[in-house]
């Protein structure tokens, strides 16, 4: 038997190379062997990417992009196809769970100043990523055709119109129709199905091709290939990623999935946070539910577009500001000139920042899930300011800021 499976492997390598992209990606790729906790959201980014497209391939099955059908076509597989509640579930919670995943990874990227040390791409190709995450969850959020998935994606829609000049005909194009209409379903449907997801797919792989020619980066920020063995090459702080880490996945993998499932069986709806209560009403085009806010992980961005003043009536500025934030990620390895890349051996301005930079990012996202009043609104100028102040602030501290020595090997 196994001298089958060996000429069978064989027969492949000598068409494909199966055994060397094994050892090139997992079992001869030396990872540093001080990855903690915050080195789990990459591997978890992935899961809950499978999770989405198979669970997403099975709601397909039974979903009806059609405007008079797919509120009830939602409904059905809530209630009579098999397994269909959990199916559904586990997509709508994915898709909060894909963000949850993805902001501690990009916080552990500014923490450890992963987009450093010619890793520029890893972090171009994670901001794209970002990008494509946030367009497939817009998309996607229209579906269910309830009352906020049409108003939603109204309120989003009609921001194209401020573009000066061509902005009606821009968001009529978008549409397909003068409203938010079964036209726009369709495409939707087209786009959150295969399109955006091709694309997330295509990312996804650019990115780890781009982390595994410069090698992973480490909560030391230590560059592990300076000290090889002299005798095999293999840098002596590294460790290969199989078994070492597939193993120390798979115990990330498992807790995450406990607290997956506690949501899944037990608070689906999050109190409104994963699944808004007017999404259980079918859209009406004629009633315009009291309060219209995106799902949580868009509120931060929500409440930078609602901060800045209109001109003359126009939203344009606001427009221009929030894709302005979300633009700037991807210049902040070249905003952040500190050469030491960890927060261990960084200045404590750095720290101050990044940790302000955080609560100000939380304070974004609970502005934005609230009707505006006076003082929130000054709150979120307030907040934008500061989210702009963070990038340019990294630019100008290493002039003054009082770094600790960086070990030359990585620590314990
Ligand atoms: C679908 C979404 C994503 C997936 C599946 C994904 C996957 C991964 C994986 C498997 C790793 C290696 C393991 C690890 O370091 O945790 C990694 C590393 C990295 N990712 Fe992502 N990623 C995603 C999104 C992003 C985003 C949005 C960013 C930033 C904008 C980003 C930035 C990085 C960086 C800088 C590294 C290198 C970290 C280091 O070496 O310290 N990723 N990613």
């Amino acid at each position: 038997m196994n001298g089958m499976l060996t000429a069978l492997l064989g027969w492949v390598d000598t068409r494909f190379p199966l055994t060397k992209m094994w050892k090139e990606h997992l079992s001869e790729y030396y990872a540093p062997k001080n990855f903690n906790f915050w080195y789990f959201f990459g591997s978890l980014a992935l899961l809950v990417l499978v999770i989405q497209i198979v669970t997403g391939i099975f709601l397909t099955m039974s979903y009806k992009p059609d405007g008079q059908l797919a509120f009830f076509s939602v409904e059905y597989i809530m209630r009579d196809v098999e397994w269909g509640w959990l199916i559904r579930y586990m997509h709508s919670t994915g898709a909060s769970a894909f963000f949850v995943v993805v902001y501690l990874h990009m916080f552990r990227g500014l923490m450890y100043g992963s987009y450093k040390g010619k890793r520029e791409l890893i972090w171009i190709f994670g901001c794209l990523i970002y990008l494509a995450l946030m367009a497939e969850a817009f998309l996607g959020y229209l579906l269910p055709w309830g009352q906020m998935s049409f108003w939603g994606a109204q309120v989003i829609v009609n921001l194209f119109s401020a573009v000066p000049f061509i902005g009606e005909e821009l968001s009529v194009w978008i549409r397909g129709d003068f409203v938010v209409s079964d036209a726009t379903l369709n495409r939707f449907f087209a786009f959150h199905v295969i399109a955006v997801p091709l694309v997330l797919l295509g990312l996804v792989v650019a990115h780890i091709i781009a982390l595994h020619e410069i090698g992973s980066n480490n909560p030391d920020g230590v560059e592990i290939k300076k000290h090889k063995d002299p005798e095999t090459g293999i840098p002596l702080d590294g460790i290969p990623f199989h078994p070492y880490y597939t193993v120390k996945d798979i115990v990330g993998v498992v807790v995450f999935l406990m607290f997956f499932s506690a949501v899944i069986f037990f608070a689906p709806e999050m109190n409104g946070f994963f699944l808004e209560h007017p999404n259980f009403d079918p859209a009406d085009p004629m009633v315009t539910p009291a309060h219209i806010a995106p799902v949580w992980y868009f509120t931060p961005f929500y409440a930078i577009l609602r901060a800045v003043p209109s001109i003359a009536g126009s939203a344009f500025p606001g427009v221009v500001v929030m894709g302005a934030a979300v633009v700037i990620l991807f210049f902040l390895p070249w905003l952040d000139r500190q050469e030491v890349k960890s927060i261990r051996y960084r200045g404590l301005c750095f720290k101050l920042l990044l940790w302000v930079f955080v609560a100000d990012f939380i304070m974004l996202g609970y502005l934005g899930m609230q009707p505006t009043t006076d003082l929130y609104k000054l709150l979120a100028q307030i907040g934008t300011i500061y989210y702009f102040v963070f990038f340019f602030a990294l630019a100008f501290i290493p002039k003054f800021e009082k770094t600790k020595p960086v070990p030359e090997r990585v620590t314990h």
